[in-house]
């Protein structure tokens, strides 16, 4: 049985909080939002109950978990002398969306860090996790709380989707701010590195560190041993995406010859349209989702994984969307429909 609290992000301090709390702290598992998504929390000290996160989710033990932290004193706690760097890179962004993989200390558990040598540590900025970890006095490891390659939980009902009954508490705040998870940086090789695009751009990173750079993701699905994260096939609905790049005008009308095309052979089509885009397909009889409008990419990356959870909802077969310009927070949101679509974009010429 999964109990679920209700907490008031604007005032999260409660007795479901204290519960949650010391549930965590007897090894408990326990899901709560974060100002990106909701995440999947175990206490990050305790080997058999991260364990327990990696059962619940179906994740493989070679993905290492973030440990999140309340204050710079658990940054020592959990890491072997951090940087220079990590403290003027906290000092920008903390709390909030950027994770940094660090060196890590013994206390953390090796099978948190998937047997790595090194921990990816995060102080959120979320009012309910930031009241958890307060509460429970302990680092808290969380991967986000969605099974195991299936879009990530931006809401409780996307939580209690995938993960009713297999974990104890989960904490109801509301939807998700940002709706992305964090910037994955790591501090460990000779210049920054980031693993992960998120929440925190690379063009707000290189004000302070110009010299950062950007590991190629994964996208080769022939891969047989993928470095940890870097699984392609990830964030996905259980409708096979098709991602679209090219001119917007091109996009779109081959996006509508496809709809019509898989609507003649029996299938359900979704469509992840962008603002205008949708009256292009709701005459078709596609199913469609509003993302949100191009200029305000942050209301379209709040949107992203609800939006194809809702079309998996609805039980569609095909998930068709257009790619957005990769620049600011469109390099995260084109990650993860990149991940959504395994990897395979259908490049439309004009
Ligand atoms: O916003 C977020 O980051 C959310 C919330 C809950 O904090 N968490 C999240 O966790 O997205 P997860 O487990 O879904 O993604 C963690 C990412 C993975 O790509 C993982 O490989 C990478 O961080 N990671 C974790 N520890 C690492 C390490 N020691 N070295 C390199 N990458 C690491
Ligand atoms: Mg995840």
């Amino acid at each position: 049985m999964t109990r679920i609290f209700t907490i008031d992000p604007a005032q999260p301090e409660s007795v479901g909080l204290r519960i949650a709390a010391d549930a965590l702290r007897r090894g408990e598992l326990v899901a709560f939002p974060t100002e990106t998504v909701y995440g999947l929390g175990a206490n990050a000290l305790d080997a058999a109950a991260v364990a327990r996160i990696f059962q619940a989710k179906g994740r493989p033990a070679n993905d290492p978990i973030i440990v999140h932290i309340q204050d710079l004193a658990q940054l020592y706690l959990v890491a072997e002398h951090p940087p220079m760097l990590a403290l003027r890179l906290a000092e920008h962004f903390w709390p909030g969306a950027l994770t940094l993989v660090v060196k890590r200390r013994p206390i953390i558990p090796a099978t948190v860090s998937a047997g790595l040598d090194t921990v990816a540590v995060r102080m959120p900025s979320g009012s309910v996790i930031r009241a958890l970890l307060k509460a429970a006095q302990i680092p808290i490891a969380a991967p986000s709380a969605n099974t195991f390659s299936r879009p990530s939980a931006t809401t409780a009902a996307h939580v209690l989707e995938d993960l009713d009954g297999k974990i104890e508490f989960l904490l109801d705040g509301g939807a998700a701010k940002m709706g992305l998870e964090s910037t994955v940086l790591d501090l460990t090789g000779e210049v920054p590195a980031i693993l992960r695009p998120g929440a925190v751009t690379l063009e707000a990173l290189r004000v302070v560190i110009p010299n950062v750079t950007q590991k190629q993701r994964m996208i080769d699905t022939e891969d047989a041993t993928p470095a940890p994260g870097m699984l392609i096939k990830h964030y996905s609905p259980r409708a096979r995406v098709l991602l679209y790049t090219g001119s917007a005008g091109a996009v779109l009308e081959r996006m509508q010859n496809d709809t019509q095309r898989y609507t003649h052979e029996g299938k359900r089509v979704g469509v992840l349209a962008i603002g205008d885009d949708v009256a292009h397909f709701a005459p078709l009889g596609a199913v469609t989702e509003v993302m949100g409008d191009e200029r305000d990419l942050e209301g379209v990356g709040a949107k992203l994984f609800s939006s194809l959870r809702a079309l998996d909802a609805q039980g569609v077969d095909v998930i068709l969307v257009r790619a957005l310009p990769r620049a600011g927070l469109g390099d995260a949101i084109y990650d993860r429909l990149l991940r959504a679509a395994e990897g395979q974009i259908i490049a439309v010429e004009d």
